[in-house]
């Protein structure tokens, strides 16, 4: 997704609905399409997907990160909306549940102006048998311009993207992979140093020591961070028991620990995760008591954290679990401000999958 028009594409689209406040610009008004009026080079993206955070690269992921700035500040406007994929149309494909990966790509999408289709997989031919390949040529077959696609299967989005000629963004496939949660979770550390440092958010995140604590086996969250964590220069801890830990850490830039309480003084963000209970088949943890015991982060634990260290959680939480109500109340916990951040790094991933003409992006391949 790196191409050095997108983001001049980006600001003429912010830029144009900021000439006038409050407003969604007419018809008329230059966009991010229109390369004519604004001056602005055409969105060129080199890639029609986002599968993985590992094709980003440490550049494709800055683009997103300083494309989400822009738009942030739309999120701000009394009428939080820009015309930049008008005319576009994003589906959203959820075959499992979803409340807050969901409800952010679709206002992500209407902010950026595009229409937008839900596909509620309970309700659908999936229920009479029809296949997942017939299911999704269906809806592409309609005209759609993107595809986010969730799916318990992982690689289901790679296979959707060979089959169809919109883009596909993955919006977490089973085990494997959570892009854009890794993505705004990025953010939203970069926006919590800038705050602290009284300074521009940074982009290299080397000396910033992360622990990702709890179920990393089941965790697509996990697997996303630690590539986009690793590729911006941070190290990463996994602190989990060995039961709750991939079977191969091959292709996992990160150091171990079976134990959160020695790892606490020397980590500036902990970030925990919920125990996958419907993927587990079998029992990985004693009980859930015992696991919160040595992993869950409790008021006592945090106040051994150092004072600006940040404490993170995707979502959805098990309190009592994996971490307390009281320490979710106090000035570290970032976990809505996760939630906001969302909107504006999804609108990033859409404008730049889709922010060129129609015919603009590489040229599509014919489905198979
Ligand atoms: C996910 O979809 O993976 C969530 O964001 C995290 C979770 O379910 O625990």
């Amino acid at each position: 997704m790196t191409s050095p028009g997108t983001t001049d594409a980006a600001r003429a689209a912010v830029a144009t609905a900021r000439a006038r406040p409050g407003t969604v610009a007419p018809a008329s008004t230059p966009t991010a399409r229109d390369d004519s009026a604004s001056g602005a080079r055409l969105a060129t993206s080199a890639r029609r997907h986002l599968l993985s955070v590992a094709d980003l690269g440490r550049d494709g992921i800055l683009e997103v990160l300083h494309l989400a700035d822009s738009f942030a500040e739309v999120t701000e406007r009394d009428i939080p909306k820009v015309p930049a994929l008008r005319g576009r149309t994003v589906a959203t494909l959820f075959f499992e549940s979803s409340t807050r990966t969901r409800l952010s790509f679709e206002t992500a999408a209407k902010r950026l102006s595009a229409d937008t289709m839900t596909f509620t997989a309970s309700t659908s031919s999936l229920s009479k048998g029809e296949s997942l390949r017939d299911t999704v040529e269906t809806i592409d077959a309609m005209g759609v311009d993107a595809m986010v696609v969730r799916h318990a299967s992982a690689g289901a989005p790679h296979r959707v993207a060979g089959w169809v000629r919109a883009s596909v963004v993955n919006a977490g496939d089973g085990q494997h992979e959570h892009p854009t949660q890794a993505l705004l979770d990025c953010y939203t550390i970069r926006e919590a140093l800038a705050r602290r440092r009284s300074g521009d958010a940074p982009d290299d995140f080397a000396g910033l020591r992360v622990a990702v604590v709890g179920d990393i086996r089941h965790s697509r969250v996990a697997r996303s961070n630690v590539l986009a964590l690793s590729a911006l220069g941070a190290e990463v801890t996994l602190v989990a028991p060995a039961t709750l830990l991939p079977p191969s850490l091959e292709g996992w830039p990160a150091n171990v620990s079976n134990e959160l309480d020695p790892v606490l003084a020397e980590t500036d963000v902990v970030y925990l995760l919920r125990m996958q209970s419907e993927r587990m088949q079998g029992t990985f943890v004693p009980s859930l008591r015992e696991y919160a015991a040595r992993f869950g982060l409790s008021r006592e634990r945090a106040a051994r954290l150092a004072p600006d260290a940040l404490v993170m959680h995707p979502g959805p939480m098990n309190r009592g679990v994996e971490i307390d109500a009281e320490v979710l109340e106090g000035s570290s916990a970032l976990v809505t401000r996760q939630v906001h951040n969302g909107v504006p790094v999804r609108m990033a991933v859409l404008f730049l999958l889709l922010g060129a003409a129609p015919g603009g992006l590489a040229a599509p391949e014919a489905p198979r």
